[in-house]
């Protein structure tokens, strides 16, 4: 049986620990999709290709050779692990999501990816909505600002109220998108982090996937 679990939610909401352990107790791989538009704008940077040219970007999305993998990201064989998580592409990557040419480029790539591995834990933020319509299950996951900007501190050091601006402006932008704004489904289950421990929404995360194949499983 083919499980796809859609995992959405605005930044530092905990989608990327909670959909890896998520994947590992479900026994299926996990995708980064953030990682994917990040490493194009990454390579765009490389590149001195502007941002603002569309058609170029889009392009560059086309013809490269992308990996993300659970620990590394690789783009025409530059390794990006790391770059693609510095502020020069974290400032700048809502931008690249909002070209609706590199989002039908990826969304094929998504798609490929579960093809190829019998499904997987897939996170990002129109999963749900656009990528994966018919997943088994769909979570939005999200969590208070504060909470949300302590998070990314931890992670990668800076200033709270700093990045909670940053954070509050990649949210709007995200979410007020032309194209597939980050939003909630209504057939999605919302979970608040805020308060959970991680192993908490994983446990809880796990039961609703298996239920939810289970019956998928029973009404073909
Ligand atoms: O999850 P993240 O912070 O790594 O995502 C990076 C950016 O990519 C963020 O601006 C939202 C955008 N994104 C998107 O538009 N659609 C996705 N499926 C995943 C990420």
């Amino acid at each position: 049986m083919t499980i796809v679990v859609a995992i959405d939610g605005p930044a530092g909401a905990g989608k990327s620990t909670i959909a890896k352990a998520l994947a590992k107790k479900l026994g299926v791989k996990y995708l980064d999709t953030g990682a994917m538009y990040r490493a194009v704008t990454f390579l765009a940077l490389n590149d001195g290709v502007s941002l603002h040219d569309e058609a170029a970007v889009a392009k560059l999305s086309v013809d490269c050779a992308l990996d993300v993998g659970e620990e590394t990201v690789t783009i025409n064989s530059i390794d990006a692990t790391r770059a693609i998580r510095g502020p020069e592409v974290t400032n700048k990557v809502s931008l690249v999501a909002t070209n609706s040419l590199v989002r039908n480029e990826l969304r094929t790539r998504q798609r490929e990816w579960v093809r190829m591995n019998d499904g997987g834990v897939v996170e990002g933020r129109d999963i749900g909505s656009v990528v994966f319509p018919d997943a088994t299950l769909k979570v939005y996951l999200t969590a208070s600002p504060l909470v949300r900007a302590k998070r990314r501190v931890a992670q990668s050091g800076g200033d709270v109220e700093r990045i909670a601006a940053e954070i509050a402006e990649r949210d709007l932008r995200d979410s007020t998108r032309a194209d597939s704004p980050l939003m909630k489904t209504d057939d999605s289950i919302t979970v608040d982090t805020s308060d959970r421990s991680i192993d908490e929404v994983v446990a809880h995360l796990e039961r609703l996937a298996r239920v939810a194949d289970e019956k998928r499983a029973a009404s073909r």
